[in-house]
């Protein structure tokens, strides 16, 4: 990837919406010394982001926007990660999706965490729909961001079997732990470290 790491870290905003533990476990890695990046801004559109306790626990800036007036809310944004010189974002339990003009400010430079294994089941309720569908095996996946939902270049996955005794609940911890695993490690991939 294009972006020269140098010395410093690459200035990163993370954005969430729910209880932030991919949030948690990239600001976790961010400090370590292999880590590429640092979190410097915290984004959330939900006042009621459980996430938002880790940017206050770890003294992260960060902002709540009302997506109901979503152009609006992306131009704050973007101001805001101008000012604060983000070059890189991680969405992690990002309930809206950007527009394609937002995407296209940082194109290549957006990255998310889904739970299944793309390109199957995108979109919302994953493990139910999994269950649903008696697949022996799920997963999850960090992809590129494009306009098109959970449809970027994939960077990492993580496969892993389903058990019969498994419920949308417990597949969902499960896989979450897997994701906490895997979101710092395409953040090393990426930047070919
Ligand atoms: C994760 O399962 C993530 O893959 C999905 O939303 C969930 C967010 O969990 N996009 P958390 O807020 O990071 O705990």
């Amino acid at each position: 990837m294009a972006i020269s790491i140098g010395y410093k870290k690459i200035k990163t905003a993370v954005f969430i919406s729910g209880n932030g533990s991919n949030l948690k476990s990239l600001i976790k890695f961010s400090k370590t010394k292999k880590s590429p990046i640092s979190i410097d801004f915290v984004i959330s559109n939900n006042t009621k982001s459980k996430g938002l306790k880790y940017a206050k626990i770890f003294n992260i800036k960060n902002k709540i926007l009302n997506f109901h007036k979503q152009a609006l809310a992306e131009k704050k944004i973007l101001q805001i990660l101008h000012k604060n010189k983000i070059k890189f974002i991680c969405l992690a339990g990002f309930m809206k999706i950007l527009s394609k003009s937002f995407i296209k400010r940082f194109k290549g430079k957006i990255i998310n965490i889904h739970p299944s294994l793309l390109p199957r089941y995108k979109g919302l309720k994953t493990h139910q729909r999994v269950l649903e569908n008696k697949e022996k095996y799920t997963g999850c996946t960090v992809h590129f961001v494009t306009s098109k939902l959970d449809s970027g270049k994939i960077i990492i996955q993580k496969k892993l079997k389903i058990s019969k005794r498994d419920n949308p609940k417990s597949l969902a911890k499960k896989v979450l732990a897997y994701e906490h695993i895997i979101y710092p490690k395409a953040i090393l991939k990426i930047f070919n470290l």
